[in-house]
C-alpha cells in the first residue's frame, strides 16, 4: 500500500509505480496493513488435517480517513464481509495489522477489544435476519447498553432509546413493538439506531440497502448520509455493484478474489478506471440515456470466479483478463501507481498494464 507514502513497500516496488498524489481529506481513522484472514479446510473426523485454505482475505491494505465514505465493491465471494467481521474484531486476522486512530487493534481481548468496539460499530445487510424477531424495538437498540453501561446508565436508556428512533427517522412511540411489525426500510432504520447507541465513530454498513426494495434504498441512502454529517461518522460502505455506492462515496476501493484491485476516489474510478475489472464492473453499470447506452462498448466478463482456495498464480483476475499477458501468469502486480499514467488515472491500481479504456473516456 502507497497511499500514506510511507512503509517498507515503498523499497521493493518496481520502477515503474509511483506513489498517489491525491491525498484524501481528513486524516485516516483505520489503517489497514496486509490484512489477511484464511480459513482452514480440513479433512478428516478422528484427526482433523488441514488441507488448504479458503483465502477470504489475502493481503488488503487501505486508509479509511476521517469524515469520508470509502465504498467497497467486488463480486458475492470476494471477501468483503470477511474483511468487515475482521475489521470489527468478530473473526481474528490470519495476519497483518489494523489501527484504529494510531492504535493497533488487531488481536485485541477482554477490556482493551471492548473499549475499541465501542468505536466501530457494524449496520448489516439483511434486516429481516439481524434483529432478533423475540425483541422489543427499545430492547434491541439498547442492547449494547448492557456491555457500555456507562454510554446510557439503566435510567436514561428509555429516553436514549426514544431519541435514537427518532433520529432514524421512527416515532419513539414504537419503542415497545417487534421487529414483524416494520417493513424491511423501517428495520433497516432500527439496525441503524442499534449501530449508532455507542456513539461510534466508525460505521461498517454491509450490503445495507441490498435486501431493500429499490424505491426505499435510496431513503436509507439519505439518512445515511444524513447521520454522518450530523455524527461526523467514517464510513466503510460494501456493496456487490458500483452503482450503488456512486452517490454514497468519496473514494471506492474494488476488490476480486480477497484483493484490493483499484482504489481512488468516485471520479478518478468511475471516469478513470484503469483496472480491466473494474472497468468490466462499469460497463455493467445501467446506463440511463438510450443513446449513451447504445454508445457504450460493452465488456462482458467470461468465466467463473476462481476458487479462493486456489487462486491463480501471478495476476488473480488473469484467467478472466481479455488483456493478459505472459507476465501476469507469474508477476503478482502490487497495488499501486504505474508512472506512466496521468491526471486522474493515475491513481492505485494492481495491474501491470494499467491503462484507461477508450470507450469510457468519449
Ligand atoms: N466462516 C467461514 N468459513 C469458511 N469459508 C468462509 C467463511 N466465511 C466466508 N468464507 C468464504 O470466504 C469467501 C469470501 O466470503 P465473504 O467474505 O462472505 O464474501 P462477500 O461478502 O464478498 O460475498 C467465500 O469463498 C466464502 O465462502
Ligand atoms: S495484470 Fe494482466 S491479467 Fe491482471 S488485470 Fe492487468 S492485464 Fe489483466
Ligand atoms: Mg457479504
Amino acid at each position: 500500500m502507497t497511499s500514506d507514502g510511507t512503509g517498507a513497500a515503498e523499497a521493493a516496488l518496481p520502477q515503474e509505480v509511483a506513489f498517489a498524489q491525491e491525498v484524501p481529506r481528513g486524516e485516516p481513522i483505520l489503517q489497514v496493513r496486509d490484512l489477511v484472514k484464511h480459513f482452514p479446510l480440513t479433512q478428516g473426523i478422528v484427526i482433523r488435517k488441514q488441507i488448504g485454505a479458503v483465502k477470504a482475505v489475502d493481503g488488503v491494505s487501505f486508509d479509511l480517513m476521517q469524515g469520508e465514505t470509502l465504498g467497497i465493491v467486488g463480486e458475492s465471494g470476494c471477501g468483503k464481509s470477511t474483511l468487515a467481521k475482521v475489521l470489527m474484531n468478530l473473526e481474528p486476522a490470519t495476519s497483518g495489522s489494523v489501527r484504529f486512530k494510531g492504535e493497533e487493534i488487531s488481536g485485541l481481548s477482554g477490556g482493551a477489544l471492548k473499549a475499541v468496539r465501542r468505536n466501530i460499530q457494524m449496520v448489516f445487510q439483511d434486516p429481516y435476519t439481524s434483529l432478533n424477531p423475540r425483541m422489543t424495538v427499545g430492547d434491541i437498540i439498547g442492547e449494547p447498553y448492557e456491555i457500555h453501561p456507562e454510554v446510557a446508565p439503566k435510567g436514561e436508556r428509555r429516553k436514549a432509546v426514544q431519541d435514537l428512533l427518532d433520529v432514524v427517522g421512527l416515532n419513539p412511540e414504537y419503542i415497545n413493538r417487534y421487529p414483524h411489525q416494520f417493513s424491511g426500510g423501517q428495520r433497516q432504520r432500527i439496525g441503524i439506531a442499534r449501530g449508532l447507541a455507542l456513539k461510534p465513530e466508525v460505521i461498517i454498513c454491509d450490503e445495507p440497502v441490498s435486501a431493500l426494495d429499490v424505491s426505499v434504498q435510496a431513503q436509507v441512502i439519505n439518512l445515511l448520509e444524513q447521520l454522518q454529517k450530523e455524527f461526523n461518522l467514517s464510513y466503510m460502505f460494501i456493496a456487490h455493484d458500483l452503482s450503488i455506492v456512486r452517490h454514497i462515496s468519496d473514494r471506492v476501493g474494488v476488490m476480486y478474489l480477497g484483493r484490493m484491485v483499484e482504489i481512488g476516489s468516485d471520479e478518478e474510478i468511475y471516469d478513470h478506471a484503469t483496472h480491466p475489472y473494474t472497468q468490466a464492473l462499469l460497463s455493467a453499470v445501467p446506463v440511463p440515456d438510450p443513446a449513451a447506452r447504445e454508445a457504450k462498448d460493452r465488456i462482458v466478463l467470461t468465466g467463473d470466479v476462481p476458487s479462493p482456495a486456489k487462486p491463480p498464480s501471478g495476476c488473480r483476475f488473469r484467467t478472466r483478463c481479455w488483456l493478459a499477458q505472459e507476465k501476469c501468469s507469474h508477476d503478482d502486480p502490487a497495488l499501486a501507481v504505474r508512472s506512466w499514467l496521468e491526471g486522474k488515472a493515475a491513481h492505485e491500481s494492481a495491474c501491470h498494464f494499467a491503462a484507461e479504456r477508450e470507450a469510457d473516456r468519449t
